[in-house]
């Protein structure tokens, strides 16, 4: 969480930091702040709230030619001005922005008090800040100055540190929090990531953890946390910078659910390998025999990512016949997992730098394990440690909510389960089959996306109530996960998903008038069963929303939302869209910031 941009060059500092917080603010938009390095000082500006408000707090023009910004999403203390980043150690030599967790700040505050530091924040930042400033007390190398400060934290981080007697020098570390530098004509950049240096050079290297890079217009060096140069040739990427904005749309999160039915045909590009009725990867490493002596396939992922995993999973068993789970990373990795070299792991993410996911990967790595990343950012630091794996190419997802990357999450899963398939006991006239899904997919997504009023009405209706649930079997209770996660997320509505096997475990006892259900209900063999349930809900006089293909639904429940059946790969796919719009909608009839739902952030680089 949390954005951070740096810059050093001969442009005028203020507004590359702007535009570059601008493309990171749903990393975390609390506070923001920026500090330009001027004559031996910092001019510091820094608000509570959405860079807007720091925007109108900012003087029209500042000389500066370095300077580094901040946006924030708040782990320690809570977001106001004093403590939105960056901070300046109290003699004002040191400004800092920082991306983690300093878990041992406390300590470390206590120790610095005694060396005569005030703290004016209750932030873990400004800790670091003034361990910085007594290092360099020591000598005057500011690199060597934050290699031994950082020796004595325990925690993660990406930071940006100035001095303010070091003039035209920005200094970045890194650990378990990302950094990229961006090389320019005579200027640098560094930043949590490449959304803020994209619009300005294309030529970036990545921090590993126990980088430091220094970095002035000229002039960049990185080396190890033992001082050992690790200097290496720039990536070129390839970012379409235009992709990343609004254009005429209200929000993100709409534009990014409108586009799906484009973001599934890159994700489905060069895959589909019509003559073997199969498909095909580019980044896998692994080859036909390797994937045959898997015995299972366990998906890992945070959040949506995890529900896309569960859904994932159903489809890999239905067709590939191999015993396949979902499992939260979080919970994974901090239950000393069993790694079996005969099970194939995938970690899915869209950012690539979700922290509990990252460690996960590492944790079956250091195991012996394989592991493959599903990872919409290129070059992120799932992708970079997983080494293999698949690009969804979603493009850029800047709504905190995951709406086209989730669908193709799913899109990729149904081409895995494609791929293991025919490789097992598929038939090439099923694999056929998939494949003729799989093409039709994007126009059907678009003509559900057409029907976004019908939507839009349903959502208005139900809006003002208080709560909700959302149910359904098998690949249906991923998706009502989906849609509970989704509505809560943006509406802040209270809304559960259970299987509809377990409502009348208990869950029934919550159905009242006051209680909608949002069921998602494919015409598939356990539609009575599904019949059933929704008979039982509107016995207890709740209202239902039921999303499917059979018109019997329309009958039983109070709105029908009829989905086009295609494939029980891609129909999960198609349930998914109407799911999205209600929790859209519902959001605006609420009056809430869909696309920077409170307290959230879109990339969760801490603990
Ligand atoms: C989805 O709407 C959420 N904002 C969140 O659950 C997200 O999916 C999760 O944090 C994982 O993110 P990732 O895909 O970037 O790893």
């Amino acid at each position: 969480m949390c954005g951070i941009v740096g810059y050093v060059g001969s442009r005028h500092a203020m507004p590359v930091l702007l535009e570059g917080l601008g493309r990171l603010e749903y990393r975390g938009y609390d506070s923001a702040g920026i500090a330009l390095q001027r004559k031996g000082k910092f001019d510091l500006f820094k608000k509570a709230g959405r860079l807007d408000v720091l925007r109108g707090t900012l003087p029209k023009r500042n000389a500066a030619t370095c300077g580094i910004g901040h946006t924030r999403w708040a782990t320690h203390g809570e977001p106001s001005d004093l403590n939105a980043h960056p901070h300046v150690e109290s003699s004002g030599a040191i400004t800092i922005v920082h991306n983690g967790i300093v878990e041992n700040a406390g300590a470390l505050r206590d120790f610095l008090r005694e060396r005569g530091h005030t703290f004016a924040s209750e932030t873990d930042t400004e800790v670091l800040a003034a361990l910085i400033a007594e290092e360099f007390l020591l000598d005057t190398d500011l690199t060597a100055s934050i290699r031994r400060a950082v020796s004595r934290v325990a925690g993660t981080y990406g930071i940006v540190v100035m001095h303010k007697d070091v003039p035209g020098l920005m200094v970045a570390a890194r650990n378990g929090s990302p950094v990229v530098v961006g090389i320019g004509e005579n200027e640098m950049f560094v930043a949590s990531d490449i959304a803020a240096i994209a619009p300005f050079t294309r030529q970036i290297i990545y921090l590993e953890d126990g980088e430091i890079a220094t970095l002035s217009a000229k002039h960049h060096e990185i080396q190890d946390f033992q001082a050992t140069i690790t200097n290496r040739p720039t990536s070129t990427i390839d970012v379409d910078t235009t992709l990343a904005s609004k254009g005429d749309h209200e929000h993100f999160t709409l534009k990014e659910i409108i586009e799906q039915p484009d973001a599934i045909r890159r994700t489905l590009s060069g895959r589909l390998d019509e003559r073997f009725k199969t498909a095909h990867f580019g980044g896998l490493n692994l080859d036909a025999k390797d994937l045959m002596a898997f015995k299972r396939i366990k998906i890992l992922g945070c959040g949506s990512a995890y529900i896309s995993g569960s859904i994932g999973a159903s489809m890999i068993e239905r067709l590939a016949r191999i015993p396949t789970d979902a499992e939260s990373a979080a919970e994974f990795r901090y239950r000393n997992p069993i790694i079996d070299p005969q099970t194939l792991y995938l970690a899915v993410s869209q950012s690539g730098e979700t922290y509990d996911t990252l460690t996960a990967v590492q944790e079956i790595q250091r195991k012996g394990g394989t592991v493959l990343g599903i990872v919409n950012v290129v070059g992120s630091s799932i992708a970079r440690q997983c080494g293999a794996g698949m690009y969804l190419h979603a493009g850029p997802e800047i709504a905190v909510v995951s709406t086209k990357t989730f669908a193709c999450t799913l899109c990729a899963f149904a081409l895995l389960a494609l791929y293991i398939g025919r490789m097992r006991d598929v038939s090439p006239a099923e694999g056929a089959e998939v494949i003729r899904a799989l093409n039709e997919l994007p126009q059907q997504i678009q003509n559900l996306v057409e029907r976004s009023d019908e939507f839009k009405q349903i959502a208005e209706k139900y809006a003002q109530y208080q709560r909700a649930y959302f149910i359904g079997r098998c690949e249906g209770f991923g998706l009502a996960r989906e849609g509970a996660l989704k509505l809560k997320e943006v509406s802040y509505i209270h809304a559960e998903a259970y299987p509809a096997s377990e409502l009348k475990h208990g869950p029934l006892a919550l159905i009242d008038e006051q209680t909608p259900t949002f069921a998602i209900v494919p015409d598939d063999d356990l539609l009575a069963k599904n019949l059933s349930t929704l008979a039982e809900i509107k016995t207890r006089k709740g209202p239902v929303v039921a999303m499917g293909q059979s018109e019997v639904l329309a009958t039983q429940v109070d709105d029908y939302i009829q989905v086009p059946g295609s494939h029980p790969l891609t129909d999960p796919i198609l349930l998914l869209i109407p799911l999205q719009f209600i929790a859209y909608y519902t959001a605006l009839a609420r009056g809430c910031d869909v696309d920077q739902p409170r307290n959230l952030a879109k990339s969760v680089t801490v603990e």
